[in-house]
């Protein structure tokens, strides 16, 4: 019970930080270095655009994701609603915050619940992968999936977070071949997540091995969560530790090129400071499917369901002008289309 009121204290401490302070990584995604060969001559009407996708047989008017965040108290019981309404009015891919609390006190799993308000939408449930090292495993991972009616199981990768924390999980070693059986067992594809550090090739070519669905690699550039544990920490030598690594972390241009070259069949979800439409472009140009944001959202979210919705409405449109300004069409078109260095 300590422990599940510790989790919850701690999510709490989350929202309040990234909704207050200052947490972004010193590092860039490394998106800005990049740039579309402008078509002055579209030669299609921006009407005739389709910025659709399909993942896991479920439709999405666009390729967005509302990444990872919350879950376990009121707040993040309101925010999930939130949140979740407009991505079903939205018609777009959304992810619950890590849903260890209410696997451990069942009463909390209703601040994760958002089928009630978002039946037909992409949902993601989420655990920590470390945890298979604590303990959890196959029954626990269905749990989650069941608890949220979810599609598919995020297992984040978050070894810096858990490092930095005075209370962190930092025992990682054969975290793999636990992956690789969940994989082989649950019934729902597994993505595997950083948390804002992203993938090399190698870490991205054992994963793809133990068999996971996707990767989001979640790059750095935008939420530092060592950042988020500075502001949480209790001792002068706690905040010291986790100051020293606000520039640690592959960006999030590279985590994907990393993706891609190590399992070029491989779906990608690209994330981690992706902050408007021409960033999820890019994305996609490098070869991404999805484009998801957590910090933009939840601070929308904090305010309504309508400030969500226009933050997916601007991003909409901002991919879709990007398309149709370099010539694609449709996101396969776009997943083809080169970038160039910028100048
Ligand atoms: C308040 C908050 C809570 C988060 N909680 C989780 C979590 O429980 N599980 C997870 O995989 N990622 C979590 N993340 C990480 C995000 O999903 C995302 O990978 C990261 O914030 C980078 O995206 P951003 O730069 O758009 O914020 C959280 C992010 C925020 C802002």
């Amino acid at each position: 019970m300590t422990e599940v009121t510790g989790t919850a204290s701690r999510k709490a401490d989350h929202i309040r930080i990234n909704l207050e302070e200052d947490v972004r990584s010193g590092l860039t995604t490394g998106l800005e270095r990049l740039r579309f060969i402008h078509q002055a001559l579209p030669e299609r009407s921006l009407a005739d655009v389709d910025s659709s996708v399909t993942w896991f047989g479920k439709r999405l008017s666009a390729p967005l994701l509302i990444s990872s965040m919350t879950g376990g108290t009121d707040e993040a019981h309101r925010l999930n609603q939130t949140l979740a309404q407009a991505a079903q009015a939205a018609g777009i891919a959304m992810g619950l915050g890590s849903q260890r609390a209410a696997v451990e006190n069942p009463s909390l799993a209703f601040t994760f619940q958002v089928r009630n308000v978002a039946p037909d939408i992409l949902l993601f449930a989420n655990l920590g992968a470390v945890q298979l090292n604590y303990g959890y495993g196959l029954d626990q991972c269905r749990r989650a999936v069941d608890m949220i009616q979810a599609d598919a199981l995020i297992l984040h990768l978050n070894a810096l977070q858990e490092a930095v924390q005075p209370e962190g999980d930092a025992n990682f070693s054969g975290l793999l071949g636990r992956i690789e059986a969940i994989c082989r067992a649950l019934p729902v594809p597994v993505i595997a997540k950083e948390v804002g550090w992203g993938f090399s090739e190698q870490v991205a070519r054992q994963l793809a091995e133990a068999g996971v669905s996707a990767i989001d690699v979640a790059g750095a550039g935008g939420t530092s969560w060592s950042q988020v544990e500075m502001h949480r920490a209790k001792t002068a030598t706690q905040r010291r530790v986790a100051a020293a690594f606000i520039d640690w972390g592959i960006p999030t241009a590279e985590a994907i090129q990393n993706v891609r070259r190590a399992a070029p069949h491989l779906p990608v979800i690209a994330s981690g400071g992706l902050r408007d439409g021409i960033d999820v472009a890019k994305c996609i140009a490098l070869g991404a499917g999805l484009g998801g944001l957590a910090s933009p959202f939840l601070k929308a979210a904090a305010v309504s369901v309508e400030a969500v919705s226009e933050t997916i409405g601007e991003l909409s449109r901002e991919l879709r002008i990007a398309m149709f300004a370099s010539g694609a069409g449709t996101i396969a078109e776009l997943q083809a289309t080169p970038l160039l260095p910028a100048p």
